[in-house]
């Protein structure tokens, strides 16, 4: 898809589509920005659609309409974007990929984006640059095993987008360079995570992370089992070890000679997880070859870094596994030792993440970073909590979780704060380890994190619970069903908010 700015007025180029952005109040008001800017033709026109519609502009709603020849455009497609003063420029993703998947829908070639006016700062370049992401992300589908009369066209050749207010051409051309390269990190990790288990192994996803990095500058290293082993990774091994799919532990490194800090991202790699011997229900099971959304998002997001030369030494980690029942199965009652020293007695086998994170941390820790984070779709206790579209966000460091969130705000992804209470310890105490690995119903996405933070030590430390929003199960913005490629924006926002720090 050919992406450009404020491209100049053509005289006789004709639009296929031509993407409007609606406030609830741009309804109400005679002398709406919206209808001013298009009186004569196409103002009058909107009102009476809207109306016949019944448009409210409510966030996503979208309408439709053919101008019959009477404009330079084909067809003019509105959606909504609720309210005004709740707008902030991330928002456009989602109504860009919304318009994006109008275009393809009506087998338009040209689409071209209007930014919408509001009251305060319009922010033209960050609305570019979240509008170009949002564009890219609407087209991605993931079809390679339809048969191919079954996969809609990619229809759209160029997508432009109007600023509200003129920008240097060099510097929208960078905002829409930086709108690409994230948007293909997503769908890297969309693809990754949409891939069934079948065929998406821990070797498979180590053997993908191999090839990407060597385009980039990313220094790649693969461990086996022999070598997990030798490292002491008694927790990650035992999960593995019921698989007759063998681990691996994929340490990805951006190492730039100017580095100002060094960020360690850890990911959950379960590739596919039964629930163990502790099995799952079918309902359970069903979503579960998405277990390693966490990992997808941290090995695809460096990639970034590294595209951009981003002056942050970056380490992704991702100790992969399958977590299965089987003859060889880790059992219940079983005393397992961490690579940290740390014992721990299992008490229920799917609760494995923790477990393979718990080893990937202290490998992390071992390369003196100054902060670490870790992804994980962790509990279902979290989107019991936060609902299903809102990750959840526990730290040991306030400063360090503030930064974290503003990142998140600015990339658009939902993320909520949720405290680690060290009275649930007590939940995680075992009579004969230094740990159990489950605490009881009740707060067990914060007993999940408090498990982790056993394992990071004084290091600042941020774990994002993204059970609920890895994967979707309603099409929603610049989320198709399926994978949603979460963690990738904010991981992103914030390593280049480091960089510019
Ligand atoms: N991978 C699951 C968590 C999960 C649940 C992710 C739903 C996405 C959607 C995790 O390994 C798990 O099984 N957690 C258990 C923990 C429990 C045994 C303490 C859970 O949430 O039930
Ligand atoms: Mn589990
Ligand atoms: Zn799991």
């Amino acid at each position: 898809m050919n992406l450009t700015a404020n491209p100049a007025a053509l005289p006789g180029r004709v639009i296929d589509l031509l993407g409007l952005i609606a406030f609830e109040d741009d309804l109400a008001g005679k002398d709406s920005p919206l209808f001013a800017s298009f009186d004569p033709v196409l103002g009058p026109l909107l009102r009476q659609v809207f109306a016949d519609e019944r448009f409210k502009a409510s966030f996503g709603q979208t309408v439709i309409l053919h101008t019959q020849g009477s404009l330079a455009v084909r067809r003019v497609a509105v959606v909504g974007a609720g309210s005004r003063p709740d707008f902030r420029p991330a928002l456009a993703r989602h109504q860009a990929a919304t318009l994006a998947r109008i275009a393809n829908q009506v087998g338009a070639r040209s689409l071209h984006i209007l930014q919408p006016s509001t009251e305060v700062d319009p922010q033209p370049i960050r609305w570019l640059e979240a509008a170009a992401e949002g564009a890219i992300l609407g087209a991605y589908r993931f079809d390679k095993y339809l048969a191919s009369e079954k996969r809609t066209p990619q229809t759209i050749e160029t997508a432009s987008f109007q600023t509200v207010s003129p920008v240097p051409p060099d510097v929208a051309a960078a905002a829409i360079d930086r709108a690409r390269r994230v948007a293909s990190a997503i769908a890297h990790a969309r693809d990754l995570v949409n891939e069934p288990a079948a065929t998406l192994t821990p070797t498979a996803l180590a053997a993908d992370s191999v090839a990407r990095a060597a385009a980039t500058g990313v220094v790649a290293t693969v461990l086996g089992p022999a070598d997990c082993r030798e490292r002491g990774m008694g927790l990650f091994l035992a999960v593995a070890q019921g698989s007759s799919q063998e681990p691996r532990f994929i340490h990805l490194a951006w190492r730039p000679a100017n580095a100002k800090k060094r960020i360690v991202l850890v990911g959950k790699g379960v590739t596919f997880d039964s629930g163990g011997l502790s099995l799952k229900t079918n309902e359970g099971m069903l979503g579960m070859k998405a277990d390693m959304a966490g990992a997808a998002a941290v090995l695809s997001a460096i990639g970034v870094a590294a595209e951009e030369l981003l002056p942050i030494e970056v380490h992704a980690l991702a100790a992969c596994t399958e977590n299965m029942p089987s003859g060889t199965a880790y059992k219940l009652g079983d005393v397992l030792r961490s690579m940290s020293g740390k014992t721990v007695e299992i008490n229920n086998t799917d609760a494995e993440g923790r477990l393979t994170l718990a080893d990937a941390l202290t490998y992390g820790l071992g390369l003196g970073p100054d902060i670490v984070l870790d992804f994980a779709t962790l509990t279902g206790a979290c989107v019991v909590a936060l609902g299903p579209h809102t990750a959840g966000v526990m730290s040991n460091d306030d400063a360090v979780a503030a930064n974290w969130m503003a990142a998140t705000h600015d990339s658009g992804e939902d993320m909520w704060p949720l405290p680690l209470p060290s009275r649930l310890m007590d939940q995680l105490k075992s009579d004969v380890a230094d740990l159990r690995n489950t605490g009881e119903r009740w707060g067990g996405a914060l007993t999940a994190g408090l498990f982790l933070k056993q394992f990071v030590g004084a290091i600042p430390w941020i774990h994002v619970d993204l059970a609920g929003p890895s994967t979707t199960d309603k099409e929603w913005g610049c989320y198709g069903k399926g994978a949603t490629g979460f963690g990738v924006a904010s991981i992103v926002q914030y390593l280049r908010g480091l960089a510019a720090s």
